[in-house]
């Protein structure tokens, strides 16, 4: 584990020193995509003592049996010595090795409910990038106008419409809270983003009282660095009280047949807990990889049927089911970091709902290194901070970025010129990440916290 510590000094290294710099990588299309992939794998190559070290990183990381993140490395093992071996030019003028990896794509999913739209507007700008996707959605419990409201939002702004990749999900789902319905909106949200979003490598669950405490650059930036089969997914098996409270009982979800929102309620009766998988639980807060939504919504395997339909009568299924299909699955339990990248204060002992934010918790935000934070009210002046001194946003304006190449001048949006969108410009919230990461990803915190 020591490895892992030292590859990750080693990106330290390499992060700072292109901190100021812009990115050049492009991932506008497949080819080139592969290609900067490819290219990826060469520098280390290069530095060849590096090479074994990322090796064993790679092989600690992930399976032996035809993980996908071990592919582009085989290929371009594969395709570099092909080359050699044929062409000579080859080692007359090399191929130019670009010193950051190409930057990942996020898919977000950012939900509401009633009078929830204005707050949701706001996160969405705030997170905000052309290369990301977004799916938003305000359930059925919010008016039919505040609804036609948000979808106009959508549809009528430039930017939205100019990259498509801003969608809402326009006949709302009835979401009962606490109940499997929040789980089934999930998935569906996934399953939208699987079908229409294109490439994208991890998929984030927001609420619209959550908000981001870095840029978009700053994430992408750091998780470029990042394995793409890496799951931050908050989770013990250490459930306590909840096997009382939580596991036994059985409830039903009024919210899966009738038309009308109702509460969930309880069968009298009591079930037993369950051995044929192990109950995991934890935050309803995540970003799971491509290949576990893939997992997850194909269902070639029994495992994430079999756990839904059990989910369906639990109480805050959303604090389980994600978690116990992961640790149960051989092959991706391996890939689990235990945190859900969120700052959220809790009452101690915790009560049902968190601390709503306010300015007195901006330092512990900051200190937190969390890319997210929860819960926020509607309009509450600690955004006003964020937005100036974390994310140098303007108001009713999206989060700059490298792409912005507009004039700030009079306040004017710097994001009302485009510029190249590969380019990002990673500021002092990237640095916070990557300690957050390093963090998360050393051998005190890394292996010893999966699925335990
Ligand atoms: C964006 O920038 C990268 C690197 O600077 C460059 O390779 C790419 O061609 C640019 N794309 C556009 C559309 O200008
Ligand atoms: C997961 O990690 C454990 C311990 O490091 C290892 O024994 C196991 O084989 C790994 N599982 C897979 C599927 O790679
Ligand atoms: C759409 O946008 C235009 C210009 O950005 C604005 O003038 C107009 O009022 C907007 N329409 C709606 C329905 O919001
Ligand atoms: C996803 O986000 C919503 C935000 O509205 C939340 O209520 C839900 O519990 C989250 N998690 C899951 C697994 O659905
Ligand atoms: C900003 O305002 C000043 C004074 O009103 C004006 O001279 C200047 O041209 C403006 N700049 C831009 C970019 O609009």
């Amino acid at each position: 584990m020591k490895r892992l510590k030292t590859y990750y000094m080693h990106l330290k290294h390499t992060d700072i020193t292109n901190i100021n710099n812009t990115h050049t990588m492009t991932t506008s299309n497949m080819n080139n995509n592969q290609l900067q992939v490819e290219r990826r794998w060469i520098f280390p190559i290069a530095l060849g003592s590096i090479v074994s070290l990322f090796l064993l990183f790679l092989s600690s990381l992930t399976t032996h049996d035809g993980n996908p993140f071990l592919l582009p490395f085989y290929r371009t093992m594969t395709s570099t010595t092909s080359r050699s071996s044929i062409f000579v030019e080859s080692k007359i003028s090399p191929i130019p090795i670009p010193d950051v990896p190409p930057p990942p794509r996020f898919a977000y999913l950012i939900s509401g409910s009633n009078r929830d739209g204005n707050m949701l507007k706001r996160t969405l700008l705030a997170l905000y990038h052309p290369n990301n996707q977004y799916i938003v959605h305000l359930d059925r419990e919010s008016s039919q106008e505040e609804r036609l409201d948000l979808q106009r939002f959508v549809n009528n702004n430039t930017l939205f419409q100019r990259f498509g990749n801003v969608r809402m999900i326009v006949k709302a789902n009835l979401v009962t809270y606490r109940g499997p319905t929040m789980v089934a909106n999930t998935l569906h949200a996934a399953a939208i983003l699987l079908r229409q979003g294109g490439d994208w490598d991890w998929f984030i669950n927001l609420s619209a009282s959550d908000y981001p405490l870095v840029t978009q650059d700053d994430l992408l930036h750091t998780f470029s660095y990042l394995p793409r089969d890496l799951n931050f997914i908050d989770h013990t098996s250490n459930i306590g009280w909840k096997e009382y409270q939580r596991a036994k009982p059985i409830i039903v979800d009024p919210g899966l047949y009738m038309t009308k929102k109702a509460d969930v309620f309880w069968v009298t009766q009591r079930r037993s807990v369950p051995t044929a998988f192990k109950l995991f639980t934890g935050s309803a807060w995540m970003a799971l990889s491509r290949p576990f939504v893939d997992y997850i919504i194909w269902g070639w395997d029994n495992l994430p049927r079999t756990v839904l339909m059990y989910y369906a009568n639990f109480i805050s299924s959303p604090e389980g089911y994600f978690h116990t299909v992961i640790c149960n699955a051989q092959e991706f339990r391996n890939t689990t970091v235990n945190s859900d990248l969120h700052f959220i204060s809790w009452d101690n002992p915790p009560k049902q709902h968190p601390h709503q934010l306010s300015l007195a918790d901006m330092q512990r935000m900051i200190d937190s290194k969390a890319p997210f934070a929860r819960k926020f009210q509607q309009n509450d002046p600690v955004l006003d901070k964020v937005d100036a001194e974390l994310l140098f946003r303007g108001k009713k304006m999206p989060t700059p970025g490298g792409w912005c190449i507009g004039s700030r001048e009079n306040g004017t949006d710097p994001c009302s010129v485009i510029g190249n969108t590969t380019v990002l410009k990673p500021g002092p919230g990237a640095k916070r990440l990557e300690n957050l990461i390093a963090t998360l990803l050393s051998s005190e915190n890394f292996r010893p916290r999966q699925c335990k």
